[in-house]
């Protein structure tokens, strides 16, 4: 996909965070992009701030990704839109951090349906149009989909999850010419946990590296594929600054 100029990006969860940077960087490529949000006013105000990127369109689509039928809804939109899918990037996620005895059903199931159900829905939904355009699956892991630590019982057990689905259907879906990623980030600038963005995350990855990387991967020779990349802050501020 070395020319992205045109090609179309769906992309879940794109209001803010991590989304709306790898919203940023295709439409810098001239693509066109699709982003979710699961309220109207949240997709309308990303949309309003990419209108104008690079020579596509962005267009702002309501779809809880722990919604089958809004995926396959933001799925058609999509494709009414811009005629085709060239790539997925299920992006949407949430983290509940709490112990064991904490944590409640609810939590649980939250994290699991988004983080996991929500991705599968995303592929399930798109993956029609990804054969056809023999597209790109990336999906937003985490290192908690390698790591474990304590009170991440339910995020590491959706992104552990994740890995494991997302390098399976790697397999499933090479020979038909669809690849498939996993991106397993660090500590990246964003709203994630209610957390507000601001001048002391300037250690961390930021969106846009993100939003970098994937078009390194579109951009990749056709012929290789990194499957499963770990990508970290380069460096993490001294204990007790
Ligand atoms: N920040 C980090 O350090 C970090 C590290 C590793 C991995 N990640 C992963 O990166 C992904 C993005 O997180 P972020 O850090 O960018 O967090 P964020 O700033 O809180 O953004 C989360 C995005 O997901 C959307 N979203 C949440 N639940 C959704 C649902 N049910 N249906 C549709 N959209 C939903 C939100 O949209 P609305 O609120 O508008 O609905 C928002 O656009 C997540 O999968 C997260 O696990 C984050």
């Amino acid at each position: 996909m070395n020319n992205l100029h045109t090609k179309t990006a769906l992309i879940t969860g794109g209001s803010k965070g991590i989304g709306y940077g790898v919203a940023e960087s295709l439409l810098k490529e001239g693509m066109n992009v699709a982003i979710t949000s699961r309220t109207q006013e949240a997709a309308d105000q990303a949309v309003a701030q990419l209108s104008g990127i690079g020579s596509g369109k962005v267009i702002g689509i309501v779809a809880d990704v722990r919604d089958f039928q809004a995926q396959q809804r933001a799925v058609v939109k999509t494709l009414e839109s811009f005629g085709g899918i060239d790539v997925l990037v299920a992006n949407a996620g949430l983290g509940h951090f709490a112990p064991i005895q904490e944590l409640t059903p609810e939590q649980w199931h939250e994290t699991m349906d988004t983080n996991l159900t929500g991705v599968f829905y995303s592929l399930k939904a798109s993956l029609e149009a990804l054969t056809a355009s023999k597209g790109y699956f990336i999906s937003i892991a985490s290192l908690a989909g390698t790591n474990f630590f304590a009170a991440g019982s339910a995020y590491n057990a959706s992104k552990f999850g994740l890995v494991g689905f997302t390098q399976a259907v790697m397999l499933d879906l090479r020979e038909a010419g669809v690849k498939c990623s996993t991106i397993m980030p660090g500590s990246v600038a964003t709203h994630f946990n209610n957390h507000q963005p601001n001048p002391s995350d300037a250690w961390k990855i930021q969106p846009e590296d993100i939003g970098e990387l994937v078009v390194d991967l579109l951009k990749m020779n056709p012929r290789t594929l990194p499957s499963k990349i770990e990508v970290r802050p380069s460096q993490v501020p001294a204990k007790g600054a």
